[in-house]
This record gives structure tokens, sequence and C-alpha cells, in this order.
């Protein structure tokens, strides 16, 4: 069964057909990086308009890909991303959906981006021989999905039967990596230039505080660190000095103190949910994924916990519409089919 997936959240174009929910036969990703890169960060507007400029051209790449010469006919569905995200963009992702599903009539899925990022750790990917070897899941598992959006903790009992548990208060933790790569003038976006620039620095250099709100909660609030890497960076009030005023080394101890502090802080959530409620497995995703020293973190505790720890293939981390495609298929099958009526949710 073949589920085309179409992906336009934020500031990547993508879209890939994936045979029933493991195999990813394309996954073409039209990244945005060198439009917004002059504005430090994703400017939603021009993010929307460019998804209307080439959607419907990476829609017939992923299906050229894929071999699909006829959707009608080898399609089983189309599965979107309508929620959460930037509206605008959403809007035209879901607006081609609802049309590729009309005009070859084929059940139209919706899909939640943010859960959809646990899906990429089932992902088997079929051109990269090293990828095809993911296990399934043992459910209830906890999941953290850490995006530039979100951070948020789920008890996962299927992969559409989530409960969030817990959520950031402010910044989401990939939002905290891009402001701290903009205040050490890194660049954007800023959490692949932080894991990079920390290889070189001390993690212990500084000693950031790590925001863990009362006792029992599961809440994550970021903008506490942040803040302090301001004022360490800039002196009080954050307007003494700048980044420039620091030595190649100084910034990679920066860079190292905090990553190591906002992977603690993520670690110490998950630990706390896999000792209220019955876990059988760890499972994160989303891009802050990608981060070399969170990966090994989460792959500690679970050595600790004696848990098996599940972790996207670092293609996968990122937005791409495998995961859309992939979580489709489950949605599909278990008869959760939306119709053309089908709207957008910027904040769930
Ligand atoms: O999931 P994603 O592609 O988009 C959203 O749904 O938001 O995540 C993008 C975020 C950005 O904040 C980016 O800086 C961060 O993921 N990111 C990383 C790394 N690679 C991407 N953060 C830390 N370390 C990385 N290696
Ligand atoms: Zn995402």
């Amino acid at each position: 069964m073949l589920i085309l997936g179409i992906e336009t959240t934020c500031d990547e174009t993508s879209a890939a057909v994936v045979r029933d929910g493991r195999d990813v036969l394309s996954n073409v990703v039209a990244s945005q990086i060198d439009l917004h890169q002059k504005f430090g960060g994703v400017v939603p507007e021009v993010a929307a308009r460019a998804h209307l400029k080439c959607l419907n051209i990476i829609v017939a790449q992923a299906l050229q890909e894929a071999g699909i010469t006829d959707p009608a006919a080898q399609l089983a569905g189309v599965a979107v991303a309508n929620c959460p995200g930037l509206i605008g963009c959403l809007l035209v992702g879901t607006a081609a959906a609802k049309g590729y599903a009309f005009a070859w009539n084929l059940p139209l899925i919706a899909v939640n981006h943010v859960q959809a990022h646990l899906y990429s750790v089932v992902l088997r990917d079929t051109q990269h021989a090293e990828l095809r070897t993911q296990n399934s899941v043992p459910f209830p598992a906890i999941g953290l999905v850490m995006s530039g959006g979100h951070s948020s903790l789920y008890q996962v009992h299927s992969f559409h039967n989530l409960r969030r548990i817990g959520q950031t208060q402010d910044d989401a933790v990939g939002e905290a990596f891009d402001k701290v790569a903009a205040i050490l003038q890194l660049g954007y976006p800023g959490g692949p230039l932080i894991d990079k620039l920390a290889l070189a620095g001390n993690p212990h250099a500084i000693k950031f505080p790590a925001g863990h709100l009362e006792k029992d909660s599961l809440n994550f609030s970021f903008s506490g660190l942040k803040t302090a890497v301001l004022y360490h960076v800039n002196g009080k009030q954050g307007r003494q000095r700048d980044a420039s005023s620091l030595t190649a080394q100084q910034k990679a101890d920066v860079a190292a103190s905090f990553q190591r502090t906002a992977a603690e802080m993520l670690i110490e959530k998950i630990r706390r949910a896999a000792a209220r409620f019955e876990t059988h497995a760890l499972i994160i995703g989303g891009g802050v994924s990608a981060n070399t020293a969170i990966r090994a973190a989460v792959t500690a505790l679970g050595a600790e916990l004696n848990l098996p720890v599940f972790i996207p293939p670092m293609r996968f981390c990122t937005d791409n519409a495998a995961m859309i495609a992939g979580i489709g298929y489950d949605l599909l099958q278990s008869g959760r089919v939306a119709d053309l009526n089908l709207e957008t949710i910027a904040t769930l």
C-alpha cells in the first residue's frame, strides 16, 4: 500500500512516497534555508510563497522517484501535515493535498506534524542500505519531540494514540539552539552550528542554570537558559559587549556548556516520565534529535534504565514528508480518514 505524504508546516517543502508505512521509496525535501538566512530566521509569508512555488514540482519528483506513473491507480491515499505550523504554510500543503485526493479519488489523511516526528524511528530507507533495519517499538513508550517550534513529551500507546504529558512553557529547545547560535554570531539555522562548535569546547566550562520548574513538572522552560547565555556573552542586560569579544575557545566553551545543560534538562524530563508511567521504550524525534550530545545522553539513559532507545536516522530528524506518509498509513489502517473540509490548525 503506497501513501503520498506532503509536508509544508515550516520552511521545508517535502513530498514522499512510503510503502506499508515503512519503506521510503522517495523523500524529496526542498529547503528554504537560503531564502531565510539573511533575516536570521523563518519569515512566514516568504515561506508560504516558496511552498506555493515549488510544491507541485516536488510532488511530481517524489512520484517519479517512486516509479509511480498512475497515481490514481497506484496510490492508496494522500497524507498531509495540517497542524501545527505556520498557518500560511499549512494552507498551501493542505489545499494541494485536497486537490490531489479529489482529482485521484483517494482518501485524504490528516497528520499532526509533531506526532509524526516520532514515527521517523520506524522508517526504512530503501536508498540507504544502512538504514534498512529499524525494529518495531514496544509500547507504551515515552516519546520526546524536540524541534524548532515544539518541545513535547508524550506517553505513546501507539504512533497515533498519544497523550501529551509535557510541553514547553516558553521557547522550544530548537529555538533556544537557534537563539544561542545568534548570540554567538554563528549564523542560521543554529542547531547544527552549535553541535559542531561544541565538539571543540569544554561542556563543563560554564555553569548555566538548568530550569526544571517544579519538582514533579514534566514541562520545559528554555528561556532562562537562553538569557543566561546572553548575559554571559554580552554582559549585564545583554548590551555591554558581544560575541566578537570572545576567543574561539571561549565561544566553543559556551556552545558546549549550553548544549550539555539543554541535554540534561531534556533527559531529566524523560527520566521523570519513565519513572511515573509504564514504559517499555524511549523515542526521540524532531530536528534537535540530530544533536550529537542529546543522542548520546538519551542512549545512556536507556542503558541506565534498561530500556530500548529509538532515535531517527539523521535524514529523518528534520522536517520530511516520509514521516507524514508513514503515519498516514497507520491512520488509514485504523480508518482515520479526513474529508475535503479539512482545516488547518496553527497551534495545538
Ligand atoms: O523538526 P524541525 O526540522 O522543524 C520544526 O518542526 O521546527 O527542527 C528544526 C530545528 C531548528 O531549530 C534547528 O536548529 C534544530 O532543529 N537542529 C538542531 C540540530 N539540527 C537541527 N539542533 C541541535 N543540534 C542539531 N544537530
Ligand atoms: Zn518538525
